[in-house]
């Protein structure tokens, strides 16, 4: 690494690392202590939700914010509420009548760790939980602003968005028949891509930042959320289970949808780096205040983890 790009990456690692701390306290806040008779429901929200993940999906909405000066405190109450989502996400694809996972950020998967019922109620309560953060009042001043902000999640996470793309990606699985790569990548917008966009769209959103910033933000977003389920896909075929804090490589043995599959992994990574390249160019509006976005987007295909 050049000296350069050394400084680049320590700087981002800095940030990401200051953030994913700011993110746990807003979580640790925002979510129910574990109290009284329904405590282990919370005590698994809580597990699923705090004290792991890369937490990029928050680290972009507090980056977005800044490129238009919003409070932090109404940045990170939408941080949690997206990782919160994402929590739900994990959890519930862990499921055994999903990917059927036991590990996840280097520890048990909440349906192993509780039970499969509390790990199905947790999922639907943090997502839940996410909306209720976004609604209130601490939020965002102007409920136009906040009814904004629980639009586009929820379309993120809907039958549009994640739980469309997880459909489709349980669906190919099943039909032994390989996708195509354009119905690949549309199964991958879906599945990921569409939490990701929201996560680079909303600071612009708590900011009301003109449309053509917001416009740029979530071109730059859906870009890195392409790259990131490549990235995450080559991982699955390359990377340790201990490295990742997940169990990998078997994508290709559970028959998943993916452009390694697909188009080995050569060519998945160089579609990954030209996405990366097509996130970058984006952000050519934002001067140095994107750097740490910029630096993001190398990050999502350089990672190990
Ligand atoms: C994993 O997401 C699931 C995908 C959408 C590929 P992340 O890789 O962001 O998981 P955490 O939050 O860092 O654990
Ligand atoms: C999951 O994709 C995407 C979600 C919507 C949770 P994967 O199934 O590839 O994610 P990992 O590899 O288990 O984290
Ligand atoms: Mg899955
Ligand atoms: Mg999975
Ligand atoms: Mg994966």
């Amino acid at each position: 690494m050049s000296t350069t790009t050394e400084a680049a990456s320590q700087s981002l690692s800095r940030a990401m690392a200051e953030a994913a701390a700011e993110i746990d306290q807003a979580l640790a806040v925002l979510l129910p202590p574990e109290e009284g008779a329904e405590a282990p429901l919370y005590a698994a929200m809580r597990y699923a939700a705090i004290g792991g993940g890369k937490r990029l999906r928050g680290f972009l909405v507090l980056e977005g914010a800044r490129q238009f000066a919003v409070s932090r405190q109404a940045a990170l109450r939408v941080a949690a509420a997206i990782e919160m989502v994402h929590a739900y996400s994990l959890v519930h694809d862990d499921l055994p009548a999903m990917d059927d996972d036991d590990l996840r950020r280097g520890k048990p998967t909440v349906h192993i760790a509780f039970d499969e019922a509390t790990a199905i109620l947790a999922g639907d309560a943090l997502q839940s939980h996410a909306f209720t953060v976004l609604a209130e009042e601490d939020t965002h001043p102007d409920p136009a602003v906040r009814a904004e902000l629980v639009r586009c999640l929820s379309r993120a996470a809907g039958p549009r968005g994640m739980c469309g793309g997880q459909m489709l990606d349980m669906l190919a699985e099943r039909a032994g028949a390989p996708l195509d790569e354009v119905a690949i990548g549309r199964l991958q917008t879906l599945k990921t891509g569409k939490l990701i966009e929201f996560a680079a769209e909303a600071g612009a959103i708590l900011g009301k930042a003109p449309l053509a910033q917001r416009h740029a933000l979530l071109a730059y977003g859906r870009d890195l959320g392409a790259a990131f389920q490549i990235a995450d896909d080559l991982l699955d075929a390359t990377v340790s289970a201990e490295e990742a804090g997940k169990a990998t490589g078997k994508d290709a043995e559970a028959g998943k949808a993916t452009l390694v599959g697909l188009l080995g992994l050569d060519r998945a990574r160089l579609q990954a780096e030209r996405l990366v390249a097509q996130a970058k160019g984006h952000l050519d509006g934002f001067g140095r205040r994107g750097d740490l976005l910029r630096m993001l987007a190398d990050f999502t295909i350089e990672r190990r983890s």
